[in-house]
């Protein structure tokens, strides 16, 4: 793995939440919360048009090489109106799977904005995918672009409609990892793809996600360049996903000017054009959500406060799958400040959306927000635990307007088969 300087190593995930006033503007104000949450119930995400909107134009605008494309990681949220935020910006649309694809073609994006890398195929897939008239397929191992040139032989598509790319694997790039094809293994993909009528025409490189350190990126750039190079028919590089997001506002933040000046100087120097693709997921989105909940008990531990709320861990699922806690915002005036956890609305014992932030003491029926959960948050809520899911709102222009329906218990029994 690329050794980064020290000073610029991402902290580790895992921050301690404090309360934020102060440290950030206010999302919204606290009568738009109250409102929201009257008008569809708590808990809720929010998510702020204006924010995603400029945070999409920054990053685009932070690269300034000709030839480039920008695809939305839907992993992160496949809330179809936020697709459409993307689309109507001229991105396109990264899939992890078929369902991220599916989700592309509801929001309106054109097949052929869709590039898709991801793992383990059924061939019954692939075809879906082809039949859907997706163009791009980064693959992760040799034998699922075997898989892959099968089912095209199959379906009499026209070659220059289908490009292939490999995933790459380069431990001392992209760290040990499961997933991709080393360079060790192109000669055969290039025969493999060639017996099919087909060329590998790209390389995709993904850093592994959440890294701040933007010297994580910059430092391998020549190498996975010089690795490209190897394979013949090379014109395109997708350079990922992996941005980071700087949940910690003290912490690292991925430098997004200096990535975009650093990757068009390099790929200048290549004496040709090639394409870039860059994915990107929560760099993109994590800012412009929150999840807004209620106090619903207050209890005193000595001078610790403990906080119950109407969420719980399975609505958000961050704090316990996917990184560190989330800042919590609330709007009272700062005046002294207690130790506080904030636990969720079950008895599993990691229920806690926040543990050990510094809050003011707060009454029930005060609201908080979850602050930056517009990535791997409603995406990665689950059923454990049996609590319907929460509604989303998405705020524009001083209005606000329902995204998706909050659950009912109905969902809890939707696919049973009992008499
Ligand atoms: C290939 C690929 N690209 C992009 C992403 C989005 O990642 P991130 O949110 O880290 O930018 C992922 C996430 O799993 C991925 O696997």
């Amino acid at each position: 793995m690329v050794k980064v300087d020290e000073q610029l190593e991402a902290k580790p995930q895992n921050i301690v939440p404090r309360g934020r006033q102060g440290t950030r503007e206010t999302p919204y104000s606290l009568q738009v919360a109250s409102e929201l949450l009257e008008t569809y119930g708590s808990p809720l995400y929010v998510y702020e048009g204006e924010t995603l909107r400029q945070t999409i134009q920054q990053i685009a605008q932070s690269i300034p090489y000709r030839h480039k494309q920008f695809h939305f990681a839907s992993v992160t949220n496949g809330n179809i109106s936020l697709l459409q935020i993307f689309r109507e910006a001229g991105w396109g649309l990264h899939a992890n799977t078929p369902g991220d694809a599916y989700l592309a073609l509801k929001a309106g994006f054109a097949p052929q904005k869709i590039v898709y890398s991801g793992s383990n195929l059924r061939p019954a897939e692939m075809a879906q995918l082809l039949e859907w008239g997706v163009p791009t397929f980064n693959f992760d191992s040799i034998s699922q672009l075997q898989q892959f040139c099968d089912v095209y032989q199959n379906q009499n598509l026209s070659p220059n409609l289908t490009r292939l790319g490999l995933r790459l694997n380069l431990p001392a790039v992209t760290g040990e990892s499961r997933i991709g094809v080393r360079p060790a293994e192109f000669p055969a993909a290039v025969k493999i793809a060639q017996a099919a009528g087909l060329q590998i025409r790209g390389l995709h490189f993904y850093r592994g996600t959440g890294t701040n350190a933007t010297k994580a990126f910059t430092q391998v750039i020549n190498e996975v360049m010089a690795t490209a190079k190897l394979l013949p028919d090379w014109e395109y590089l997708d350079f990922g996903g992996g941005f980071g997001y700087p949940y910690d506002r003290d912490g690292a933040a991925f430098d997004w000017e200096m990535f975009g000046q650093e990757l068009t100087q390099q790929l200048a120097q290549l004496g040709r054009e090639i394409q870039l693709v860059i994915e990107p997921g929560r760099a993109a989105i994590a800012g412009c959500g929150s999840l807004l909940a209620k106090i619903i008990s207050v209890k005193w531990q000595e001078s610790k406060q403990i906080l119950g709320v109407d969420t719980t861990v399975a609505n958000i699922s961050v704090p316990a799958v996917h990184g560190g806690y989330r800042e919590i915002f609330c709007w009272q005036e700062t005046g002294e400040t207690y130790r506080t956890d904030v636990c969720g609305n079950t008895t599993y014992s990691r229920d806690y959306l926040g543990k050990n932030c510094q809050l003011p003491a707060l009454q029930i029926g005060d609201i908080i927000a979850i602050l930056d959960v517009g990535a791997y948050g409603y995406a990665m809520s689950y059923h454990f635990l049996h609590r319907p899911l929460p509604a989303e709102v998405l705020l524009e222009g001083g209005r606000d307007r329902l995204i998706r329906q909050r659950e009912d218990y109905k969902v809890l029994v939707d696919n049973q088969i009992f008499t």
